[in-house]
């Protein structure tokens, strides 16, 4: 059973810029101290709202959880839009709002080979993942990126599990990144494995369509724009299959907050126009 959330008022420790410096930045760890969360699972993800989101940005940004120490809470984030510019703008001793652990997390099935498929920033929700893993030697990362690799917490997971990296830079190399994930995906469907992904949705498309040629168990973790959080809005549904547990609809819609963000493949229909 998933933990129940909860809302804390946490003191930011530090943010550190990831990447070149001297270049503006956009990638940042947030290293927050940590809530009194029993239980949490990576995959899992926590709704943040500094101060100074004020009046004019009245819900928070949902990031995952990237990692938790007994001391800390670390977030990793890009900054796209007005509410990440915030994030990236706090500073030591600042109060920041935080809801969660929220949503369920990623299977952990220890001794079954698992291949994690990581899209770009899709990397977060994985460090913490390959560090809680009670026996890392079955484990393998594929990661797609656009940004250079020094943008993103590499070495962390680089220390547990052998990572292949494809770095996204000339034309060509989308094609190899689809075909590299379509040979992994069906070794892993051979041999009975797990496949896990975060990514953008075009990622998650090609994994679900791969998953679905090779009949691979895979769970893909959904990015859906949210706001409540909490499964009242119905601002960030994704459509299911008729192989979802609850309802035997094709095509019933579920909150992605409260029922995911992470699904099995053959339950959530991604066809375009379904999601964010
Ligand atoms: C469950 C979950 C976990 C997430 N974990 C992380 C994480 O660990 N690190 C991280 O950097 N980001 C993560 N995101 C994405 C992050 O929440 C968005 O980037 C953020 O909400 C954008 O807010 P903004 O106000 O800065 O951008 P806005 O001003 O709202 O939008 C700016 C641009 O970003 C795009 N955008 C907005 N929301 C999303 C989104 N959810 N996904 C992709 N693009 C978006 C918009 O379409 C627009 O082009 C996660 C999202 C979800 C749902
Ligand atoms: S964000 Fe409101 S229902 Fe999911």
């Amino acid at each position: 059973m998933s933990p129940q959330p909860s809302c804390h008022q946490l003191s930011v420790l530090d943010l550190v810029p990831f990447g070149q410096t001297g270049q503006e930045q956009h990638f940042f760890a947030l290293r927050l101290e940590r809530p009194a969360w029993d239980l949490w699972k990576p995959g899992q993800f926590l709704m943040i709202r500094p101060h100074s989101f004020g009046q004019e940005l009245p819900w928070g940004r949902p990031l995952g959880i990237c990692h938790m120490t007994t001391k800390h809470l670390i977030c990793f984030f890009q900054s796209v839009g007005r509410g990440t510019e915030r994030i990236a703008q706090l500073r030591a001793g600042d109060q920041v709002q935080v809801w969660g652990p929220l949503g369920n997390g990623f299977a952990m099935e220890p001794d079954v080979p698992t291949l994690l498929l990581a899209g770009g920033i899709g990397i977060v929700p994985f460090v913490g993942y390959v560090h809680f893993h009670p026996k890392p030697w079955n484990v393998t990362m594929l990661f797609g990126h656009r940004a250079p690799v020094d943008c993103y917490p590499m070495d962390s997971i680089n220390e547990r599990v052998p990572v292949d990296r494809l770095h996204e830079s000339v034309p060509g190399d989308l094609e190899n990144l689809i075909y590299t994930m379509r040979e992994r995906i069906s070794e892993y469907a051979e041999q009975q494995g797990l496949v896990l992904a975060c990514g953008p949705m075009p990622f998650l498309r090609t994994v679900h369509r791969f998953a679905q040629e090779f009949g691979a168990r895979a769970q893909l973790s959904l990015e859906n724009v949210m706001a409540c959080g909490v499964g009242a809005c119905l601002g960030c549904v994704s459509k299911t299959t008729e192989k979802w547990p609850v309802h035997e609809k094709r095509n019933w819609p579920v909150q992605v907050c409260t029922h995911g963000p992470v699904f099995w493949s053959d339950q959530i229909d991604l066809s375009e126009g379904d999601a964010s």
